[in-house]
């Protein structure tokens, strides 16, 4: 299959495919983050990479305050709280995977996330996902290692600087 054929949008619930979505979710659930309810369902958004016929991958993150999730105050400008995109869910079928659908989804977030005046994209990842470490300093994101779990397991944190609006200047 060539890969103009597989199209990544965004999908929301009046989406007519989202029950095959969720069924995607409960499938790969092991590849998949937990959602975390009433944390992570805040200004969700979901990109899907497909065909006509088949989900193969997706991406889903979620609009929030920087700092206040790790018990700080959040990083204001002009009073104003910055917001960061931070992406909980990334996700490609196996047999898909190295074929820039990661990539895509990736740079479609860093869209999106722009659109919705997020300062920052973020995402934290285990040590163990190696691709996807590779994948995001392939792309240019700034990284630090990360202690998680009370010191029992570490990973790194990434973060991508979107470009400033005028909102943040001075
Ligand atoms: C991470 C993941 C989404 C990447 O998806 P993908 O579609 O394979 O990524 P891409 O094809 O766009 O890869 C882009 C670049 O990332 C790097 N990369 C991706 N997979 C890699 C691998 N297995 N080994 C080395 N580099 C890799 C390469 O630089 C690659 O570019 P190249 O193929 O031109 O060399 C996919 O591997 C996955 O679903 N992994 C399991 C779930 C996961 O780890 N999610 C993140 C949880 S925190």
């Amino acid at each position: 299959m060539a890969n103009d054929e597989i199209k990544i949008n965004e999908w929301d619930s009046t989406n007519p495919r989202w029950s095959e979505l969720e069924q995607f979710f409960d499938n790969y659930k092991e590849g998949l983050q937990e959602i975390i309810r009433g944390y992570d369902q805040r200004d969700s958004r979901v990109l899907v990479a497909n065909t006509e016929c088949q989900i193969v991958g997706m991406l889903r993150l979620i609009v929030i305050p920087i700092g206040p999730e790790n018990d700080l105050p959040a990083v204001k400008i002009n009073d104003q709280e910055l917001l960061q995109a931070k992406v909980m869910n990334f996700f490609v079928l196996p047999e898909f995977r190295r074929r820039g659908i990661g990539r895509r989804l990736q740079q479609q977030a860093i869209s999106v996330a722009k659109s919705l005046s997020c300062y920052q994209l973020v995402s934290f990842s285990y040590d163990e996902h190696r691709e996807n470490h590779r994948l995001k300093l392939s792309m240019g994101y700034a990284v630090q290692p990360e202690f998680r779990q009370n010191g029992k397991a570490h990973g790194l944190f990434f973060i991508m600087p979107l470009q400033v609006n005028d909102n943040f200047t001075d």
